[in-house]
């Protein structure tokens, strides 16, 4: 069942999707969670930051997969998604590094890498809670509108539309890597827990799509209606399209 929560404004919906992360870090230490990257998810780790800063959260327990990372990027490039998570969340606050896993954007060998983070994950035993941005065309993670939902961690070359909407992060649209690695929807749809967050009028179309129309391939995050546990949280301008 998808849940939908209306938010005033970025503020409110960070410290809306806080308050369930850390709700769920609260109760059970040692939580999988399945973490995103971009810009709407910021707000809500800076979040978390300060309320690891003032003791009332503890992430020495907690593990850790991110949702994926580009194809061709190490690790310390400022463009890399383990150079966002690590800015943005674990260096702020007290986890263990080694708990922290992402694919791994170096690997050329794609069948061997997707195996390895698919592992990692089974061998979590599965996410708890997985945190997920929307993409202007629908995709979650880096799964792309597609003629199939593909099932496992999968390399993907990158539409059009997504390396120009990432390439306000590089120098030009010509650095954005075209390929990435990425969680399936079967791992997404396997976490016994989503929250996706969206916020701003550019996101309401989609928004809507996602909502409203049929489940589509077409439409990646469409497949989340078919989830027993998913939360939307988004702000009214998010909301802004919606029927009812
Ligand atoms: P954004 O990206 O948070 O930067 O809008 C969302 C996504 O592409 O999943």
């Amino acid at each position: 069942m998808l849940k939908v929560v209306e938010a005033r404004d970025y503020k409110d919906m960070s410290r809306k999707a806080a308050n369930i992360i850390s709700a769920q870090i609260i109760l059970k230490e040692d939580s999988v969670l399945g973490l995103a990257t971009g810009s709407t998810p910021i707000g809500a780790y800076e979040t978390l930051v300060h309320w690891c800063d003032k003791g009332d959260l503890d992430f020495s327990k907690v593990r850790t997969v991110n949702l994926d990372e580009y194809v061709g990027l190490p690790a310390f490039h400022e463009q890399s998604y383990y150079y966002f998570m690590r800015k943005n969340l674990f260096e702020k606050v007290n986890i263990d590094l080694s708990n922290t896993h992402l694919p791994d954007g170096t690997n050329e060998n794609a069948e061997q890498e997707c195996k390895r983070y698919h592992d990692v994950i089974e061998s979590m035993g599965g996410i708890d809670l997985q945190l997920l941005g929307i993409g202007n065309n629908g995709h979650i993670g880096f799964n792309e509108p597609a003629d199939t939902f593909a099932n496992w961690v999968h390399k993907v070359e990158l539409t059009d539309s997504t390396i120009e909407a990432n390439s306000r992060l590089f120098n030009s649209k010509e650095e954005v890597p075209t390929s990435a690695y990425t969680m399936g929807i079967g791992e997404i749809m396997s976490a016994k827990k989503i929250l996706i967050i969206a916020s701003g009028k550019a996101k309401a179309p989609i928004i809507k799509e996602m909502i409203e129309g049929p489940v589509t391939p077409q439409v990646p995050a469409s497949i989340l209606k078919f989830h027993n546990d998913v939360t939307l949280i988004a702000d009214k301008d998010a909301l802004s399209l919606l029927s009812k």
